[in-house]
């Protein structure tokens, strides 16, 4: 198991407060995301806080103090983040299912800047623009077909509700649309992308067919927004990007594409690193000649393993020099679906010991399916500077039952 200097120094902390916990709980390593998201941002490049990736207040107001901007894909997502001081002109509104009162909602509020990904959504924000006397800037969100083709969680080559194919976008006569100003385009089709090489090959095969498309529909290409997709390992996985490559490749393809600007939309790079899910072991048991866990918390806390066969990193938080094997780790649900992985731990681990579960500030426990089976809800808490301040409690089912 290789050195996690965050767990190292903080194991103790974390045992102390797990102790008075009758509840799994996300721990966050804030003073290490800070520091990340500092080495983030920069002048060339506008980064966005998808902000589905975690929507934690304190995960927000530590991405805000830092400079990044925030995209948010639904109102909840918005008033979350308006909460946290971040002002409107600091947020981009995405996704499929733009209805009418939620563009509305994001007009009130004073956002200004929208990825259009229907022909519909082009004709209601314009419309809202015209009602509320305000000149939104708009992306225009692309699906393109490449040669390669991926099974890829964001949908690569497949059909999916996420913006329109070229042919699509070129029948739309942007004159029609008066009162809103497209600038840029949007594009984002592959997710958890872990090799610099093929992630740069994909966006340079990207510019030549939207700067044709922008040509077609007559506007000025001078916002281009990449989307998400920056990946980062999973167990069993030991692949890293560097953001320095990455971020020398997109100087780059800002200067070819002739963009004023350039944009990511970070969800999983920005802040997985930073959280653990902190779980207790109820049972352990040998059933056909297999070693099975049985947690307090499984896919009602931490989704992701069950839909995309990825297991989070774990260890057992206590030191044990006992030789690894595999444990089917399960939780505490009524279907075998409730999975969080087959997983290399210490052969001495037993019931009442706790694992720790690394990468899980990404797509955690808001990802998750927490309500099935009427278990609590985890805690969220932050550990900095060897102190732990709970910013969610855990709740009981009675607080969600009606
Ligand atoms: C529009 C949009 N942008 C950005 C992201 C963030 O993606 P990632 O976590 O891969 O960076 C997502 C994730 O689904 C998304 O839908």
């Amino acid at each position: 198991m290789s050195v996690h200097p965050f767990i190292e120094e903080n194991q103790q902390l974390i045992a102390d407060f797990s102790t008075t916990q009758d509840v799994p709980f996300y721990a966050y390593d804030i003073d290490g995301l800070a520091q990340h998201i500092n080495q983030l941002v920069n002048d060339d490049i506008k980064l966005w806080f998808a902000v589905k990736a975690n929507p934690l207040s304190k995960i927000i107001k530590t991405l805000a103090g830092q400079g990044m901007k925030f995209d948010v894909a639904s109102s909840g997502e918005l008033d979350q983040v308006l909460a946290q001081g971040v002002k409107s002109e600091h947020i981009l509104n995405t996704g499929p299912a733009k209805s009418l009162a939620q563009i509305t909602h994001f007009f009130e509020q004073g956002v200004s800047v929208f990825v259009a990904e229907s022909v519909n959504q082009l004709a209601l924000i314009n419309q809202q623009a015209k009602e509320f006397g305000v000149v939104p800037s708009i992306l225009l969100r692309v699906q393109l077909r490449f040669e390669q083709d991926s099974d890829n969680p964001l949908g690569g080559n497949e059909l999916t509700p996420f913006g329109l194919g070229s042919d699509e976008w070129k029948e739309v006569d942007l004159s029609h649309y008066q009162h809103i100003n497209v600038v840029g385009l949007h594009i984002f089709q592959w997710g958890n992308m872990l090799e610099a090489d093929a992630l740069i090959d994909l966006w340079q095969t990207m510019i030549a067919p939207l700067k044709s498309l922008a040509n077609a529909l007559g506007f000025e290409l001078s916002v281009l927004d990449l989307g998400g997709g920056l990946g980062v390992p999973y167990d069993g996985d030991d692949r890293k990007l560097d953001w320095e490559t990455l971020k020398e490749a997109l100087i780059n393809i800002k200067i070819q594409a002739g963009v004023d600007e350039l944009w990511l939309e970070l969800g999983r790079f920005a802040v997985a690193e930073y959280g653990y899910y902190v779980n207790r072991v109820v049972d352990v048991k040998n059933n056909y000649q297999q070693e099975l866990l049985v947690m307090q918390g499984g896919i009602n806390h931490l989704l992701r393993p069950a839909i995309t066969s990825q297991p989070f990193p774990a260890r057992l938080l206590r030191h044990s020099d006992s030789p690894s094997q595999l444990f089917h780790v399960h939780g505490p649900l009524c279907t075998s679906l409730d999975k969080l992985g087959t997983l290399a731990l210490p052969s001495d681990i037993h019931a009442d010991d706790t694992l720790i579960f690394s990468q899980c500030g990404a797509y955690g426990f808001t990802e998750s399916m927490p309500f099935f089976l009427c278990h609590e809800l985890p805690a969220e808490v932050i550990v900095s500077q060897g102190t732990v301040e709970v910013i969610r409690p855990a709740l009981p089912a009675a607080s969600y039952l009606f």
